[in-house]
């Protein structure tokens, strides 16, 4: 009888372990910290250190771009290549990690997925030379540049 009662409340333990488990996964890795939205954007909430972080990296981009575009029009992919690969997975894995716990996995994913694009435009300047190539891929990205901003702002979180 009282194995299995022990039983029983080793289930419940364990049920209960993963319950807080899934929490914990649904709160840092899935939704992050956010809050109300106010113009049908989502507002992540951040420390205003971590937002200089993210509004950092996103003026690197622009700059980054800025510059893209002056090389192509020098059809210079060499340059194009040494441009886009600061901007790559390399720049993703600086953030630390409390951040990327207050971000939610939609942003993560579509944020990862425009450094691995960047990646992508530097490996294949050098490969192929091809100026035009880059332009075009540097269109494709910017439609997540575009995505991200529709959907998200960030606003400096306020208490605990
Ligand atoms: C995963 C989401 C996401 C992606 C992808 C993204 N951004 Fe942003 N960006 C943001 C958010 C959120 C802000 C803050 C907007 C706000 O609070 O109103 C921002 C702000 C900016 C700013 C303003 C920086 C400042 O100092 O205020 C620039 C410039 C910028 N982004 C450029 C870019 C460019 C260029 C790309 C594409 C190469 C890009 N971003 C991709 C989410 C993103």
């Amino acid at each position: 009888m009282a194995m299995i009662k022990n039983a029983v409340v080793y289930r419940i333990i364990i049920g209960l372990l993963l319950l807080t488990i899934a929490g914990l996964v649904l709160k840092f890795v899935v939704l992050g910290r956010t809050g109300a939205e106010v113009d049908g954007r989502t507002t992540i909430l951040l420390e205003p250190s971590e937002r200089a972080v993210v509004l950092g990296e996103m003026r690197q981009f622009l700059s980054g771009i800025q510059q893209m575009l002056e090389a192509a029009e020098r059809n210079d992919a060499a340059a194009i290549a040494k441009l886009a690969r600061p901007l790559g997975m390399a720049a993703a894995h600086a953030v630390p990690a409390g951040l990327a716990a207050k971000l939610p996995l939609e942003f993560k994913t579509l944020g990862h997925s425009v450094h691995q694009d960047f990646d992508r435009i530097a490996m294949d300047a050098e490969a192929m030379n091809d100026v035009r190539l880059s332009l075009r891929q540097l269109g494709e990205t910017m439609k997540k540049c575009v995505a991200c901003h529709a959907a998200y702002q960030i606003a400096p979180a306020s208490g605990p």
